[in-house]
């Protein structure tokens, strides 16, 4: 019977037993005076083993008698029931934990919590690492960028969610802060401000930018959608808008994707979009002109999804880049992906492909659904499936290592906490599609990440 079931049985059996005892007075009381319960304070000592860094010592120092007491380690074991004396743990994964103690008596529920940094080395005492040696997924990599994506709402609130970005990774990327949208909200005037708060925490983080995305008929503003003048007072616009933003970010954003999403599902025909309407078949290579004239450093990219799963979508990207010639620098595989596929022979397609055409690869948006049967009653993400999505991770993460240094870029990942994922919206199903549950504790996807390093 699972410890949950337990838990909630010796509850009800226990709240049963606080009724009964309070209705025949065995204790010298008179009849009326109700028999509190002694406050249950849960508590803890938690200390780093003197002969394993990797192993933490916990030592549950509740006082009191006749109540329960569960662990929850924070490594996506669940709860575990408190034995007597030492529990010894072993930490032999970096990353952040958090460590609860849940103790119960006579229905009254007390926790205690502490959290804990880890590193290649083991336990870091008093949670500090010391100065970074690229501990964390960025440090099992040198050859390669680890990117997540963030917001500016997140980067000011600060908290776990930056230590996170700090600890793990080195490149980022704005979810949804750096498109037109956001950055040219009315003709003539453009909004910097989450984009600059976004290149400055980086910079002050020592990470690389990847922006993203210069033209997407889904994040294009409605003053754009219903242009008002000519198609070629459209273009200058264009123009205008990519000189500007990339200009800005001259020196401070290492790449961007300059077109997303251009090929049309089902007939790999360019997306009749009004960038298309408005300038015409070529309109892509026009925006990667702009781009290329207003920063000859940067590094340009064209990005789309199903690049995998899809072979006819596949060559029609393809075709995109050769018609770009030495206008662009890399393919954004966006990587929205499943438990289920695409296979490891389609995602080989995608490197192999772009690695011939002498080109940047980045998995840019990676995320790996657990529920792709969009079953809307789990409840949890079962153990079966967090390795089915280790082991996906580690294949996704492995042929992306496997591919010469050259044209190797970064691999992010489109989301840090389960519950954060864009997915839980699209699909309205529960998922679990990333490397952290919602407590910021590492899942094994991300130790699947980093065997896929191996
Ligand atoms: O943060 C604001 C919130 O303050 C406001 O109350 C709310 C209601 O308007 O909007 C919130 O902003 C939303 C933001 O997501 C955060 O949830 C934006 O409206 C919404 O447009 C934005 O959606 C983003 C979407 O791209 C469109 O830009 C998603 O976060 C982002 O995950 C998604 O990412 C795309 C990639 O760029 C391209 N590939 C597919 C991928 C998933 O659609």
């Amino acid at each position: 019977m699972k410890i949950k079931n337990i838990y909630f049985i010796l509850l009800f059996i226990s709240a049963l037993f606080t009724a009964c005892s309070s209705s025949d007075d065995t204790g010298g009381g008179t009849d009326d005076d109700p028999i509190i319960p002694d406050p249950i304070v849960a508590s803890f000592t938690s200390e780093i083993s003197g002969s394993d860094p990797r192993v933490l010592l916990l030592n549950n120092t509740t006082a009191g008698e006749d109540f329960d007491a569960y662990w929850d380690y924070g490594k996506g074991d669940g709860l575990i029931e408190d034995q007597p004396g030492i529990e010894e743990v072993t930490y032999d994964t970096p990353g952040q934990f958090t460590i609860t103690l849940t103790v119960l008596k006579s229905g009254v529920t007390s926790t205690a919590n502490t959290t804990i940094n880890v590193d290649e080395d083991g336990i870091c005492p008093n949670g500090d690492c010391g100065p970074s040696n690229g501990s964390g997924l960025k440090g099992a990599t040198t050859t390669f960028s680890v990117g997540m994506i963030t917001r500016s709402s997140l980067i000011s609130s600060g908290g776990q969610h930056t230590q996170s970005l700090i600890a793990d990774f080195n490149n980022l990327t704005s979810e949804y802060e750096m498109k037109m949208n956001i950055m040219y909200p009315s003709q003539g005037n453009y909004d910097f401000s989450a984009a600059d708060a976004i290149v400055g925490f980086a910079q002050a983080n020592n990470m690389d930018v990847h922006g993203h995305a210069l033209i997407w008929h889904n994040a294009t503003p409605p003053w754009v959608e219903n242009f008002a003048g000519t198609d070629a007072e459209f273009e200058a616009m264009v123009e205008d808008y990519i000189t500007t933003t990339v200009q800005r970010y001259s020196g401070t954003v290492r790449s961007w994707d300059v077109v997303n999403e251009a090929v049309e599902d089902g007939s790999n025909s360019l997306r009749n979009s009004v960038f298309r309407q408005k300038m015409g078949d070529n309109y892509i290579q026009k925006c990667f002109q702009f781009a290329r004239n207003a920063d000859p450093n940067v590094l340009l990219f064209y990005n789309d999804y199903n690049f995998a799963s899809d072979s006819g979508k596949r060559a029609a990207i393809f075709d995109i880049a050769d018609s770009l010639g030495n206008l662009i620098d890399g393919l954004g595989a966006q990587m929205h992906i499943s438990i289920n596929g695409p296979s490891a022979a389609n995602i080989q397609a995608v490197a192999d492909g772009t690695v011939t055409r002498g080109l940047k690869l980045h998995f840019a948006e990676l995320d790996i659904r657990t529920n792709p049967e969009e079953d809307a009653n789990v409840s949890a993400l079962s153990s079966t499936k967090a390795q089915q999505q280790k082991d996906k991770f580690e294949e996704v993460v492995n042929i992306y290592n496997s591919i010469p240094l050259d044209n190797k870029f970064a691999l992010t990942v489109w989301g840090l906490r389960d519950n954060e994922s864009w997915l839980l919206d699209f699909w309205g199903v529960p998922d679990w599609p990333l490397m952290f549950d919602e407590s910021y504790n590492p899942k094994p996807a991300y130790q699947g990440f980093l065997d896929g390093l191996q």
